[in-house]
């Protein structure tokens, strides 16, 4: 009979081995005591370090009073304080919440609600998007085949422009943005008239994709073309939120306003919860019972999502990220200067990518070589990009100078075992 492990579903893909007893800030630990550095975050999630005592607090707190309610039959005080507290982290014109549990959930759920509001049928996603693995959001999802092969066909009315990856195309970023803002121009005349398209969505720096930070000019050219066509902006705010990019929102480095925010992963520090946000008057348009779920906007999740957000506002986690980000990209700049096969370092704030390359092509195996021996030493990295070929440095936004230099020196020693 199987035991352990062997029990869990094999879809899921296992970087480690590690079962963690505890994690604390940027560490994590296991039974024996053994400590590892958590440079991924659980994928972009625990923005405020693991089990942040405000974030714990509150949950144990909320726990002994209301785990459920049920949002359609009472309202939890803590769903309505998350909502408070997200209006004063939001543009004036975000100003209405609908929450669910997962980034997907959301991503889905702002799909419907622009359809909806707009009575149009299509969606326009970037060439390396991520959105999530329902049948949607897999639709929508582009960064590697393996999300959407064996499941297809998936729903229609998703069209996929490029996006400006300066150095695949070994352009400059205004080069690149020029082709894509063109692109973008002929799908308009060729697959999804500007009348029929009920939305652009664009994470802000594509994660699963690369972690390529969406030019500024892209995105302002982006929410000029969505204003002129009324054609609403979605930005996908689920790994560049709450701080990661050095600012409270990815899309705070351009001069924006996204007609719809989707948030998840930092929001909850771990809780599942994620959400949709809006102006009041789009909101308003969504048929009500048109859309919901059973737990969406549910008590516990609500209380730690609340601490969390105060926590990364009153310990200015995104001005810490911004800080940290620099040192980390500057020590990552001096390694590429050094190690040629670092083709690119690229990201705001603590969202970096490091991408392998050698004669100009993808190089995988060292990136992955290089992922495994930082493992080795106790430093947990996850990769990303269509070709697997880049490293992504996403620390907790609760990370300190020693703890950067620390990762820098074990990646360096890293390089060297495998180069
Ligand atoms: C940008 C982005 N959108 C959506 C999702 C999907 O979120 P979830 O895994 O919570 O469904 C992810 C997950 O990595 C993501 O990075």
């Amino acid at each position: 009979m199987a035991t352990g492990v062997d029990l869990l579903s094999p879809v899921w893909s296992h970087l480690t081995q590690i079962q963690p007893e505890r994690g604390e800030g940027i560490y994590l630990y296991d039974a024996a005591g053994t400590r590892y550095t958590d440079f991924t975050s659980g994928i972009g999630v625990t923005n405020t370090g693991h089990c942040h005592p405000r974030v714990v607090q509150a949950i144990q707190e909320q726990a002994a009073k209301l785990i459920h309610g049920q949002i359609n039959v009472v309202i939890a005080p803590s769903t309505i304080k998350l909502a408070e507290t997200l209006n004063t982290v939001t543009p004036d014109a975000i100003d209405c919440f609908f929450f669910s549990n997962s980034g997907a959930e959301a991503t889905e759920g702002a799909v419907k609600l622009a359809r909806m509001a707009t009575k149009r049928t299509n969606i326009i996603t970037f060439q390396g998007s991520f959105h999530g693995r329902t049948a949607q959001t897999m639709a929508m999802t582009n960064s590697k085949t393996v999300y959407r092969s064996s499941y297809q066909p998936l729903p229609a009315g998703v069209f996929v422009a490029p996006f400006p990856y300066a150095y695949h195309y070994g352009w400059s970023e205004d080069e690149a943005v020029d082709f894509c803002l063109r692109e973008l121009d002929l799908l308009f005349k060729s697959q999804s008239a500007p009348e029929e398209t009920a939305a652009i969505i664009i994470e802000p720096e594509l994660g699963e994709g690369g972690y390529l930070p969406a030019p500024v000019r892209f995105l302002e050219a982006l929410r000029e073309i969505c204003a002129r066509y009324g054609i609403l902006f979605i930005a996908d705010e689920v790994q560049t939120g709450f701080g990661r990019t050095g600012k409270f929102w990815g899309f705070q480095h351009a001069d924006i306003t996204p007609d719809i925010i989707v948030m998840a992963k930092g929001l909850g520090s771990g809780m599942p919860v994620s959400c949709v946000a809006s102006s009041k008057a789009l909101m308003s348009q969504w048929t009500p019972g048109s859309h919901g779920g059973t737990y969406g906007g549910g008590a516990l999740a609500a209380a730690a999502a609340v601490a969390s957000v105060e926590t990364i506002r009153d310990e200015r986690l995104a001005e810490n990220a911004a800080q940290m980000g620099e040192r980390l990209t500057d020590g990552l700049v001096e390694l590429q200067g050094r190690y040629p096969v670092i083709g690119d370092v690229r990201g705001r704030g603590l969202m970096i990518g490091t991408e392998f390359t050698r004669a100009g092509k993808p190089d995988k195996d060292t990136t992955k070589a290089v992922q495994k021996a930082c493992i080795e030493r106790g430093l947990l990295l996850l990769t990303c990009g269509s070709y697997e070929n880049v490293i992504r440095w996403i620390p907790p936004l609760v990370v300190n100078a020693e703890q950067i230099d620390t990762a820098l020196t074990t990646f360096e020693d890293a390089l060297n075992t495998v180069l």
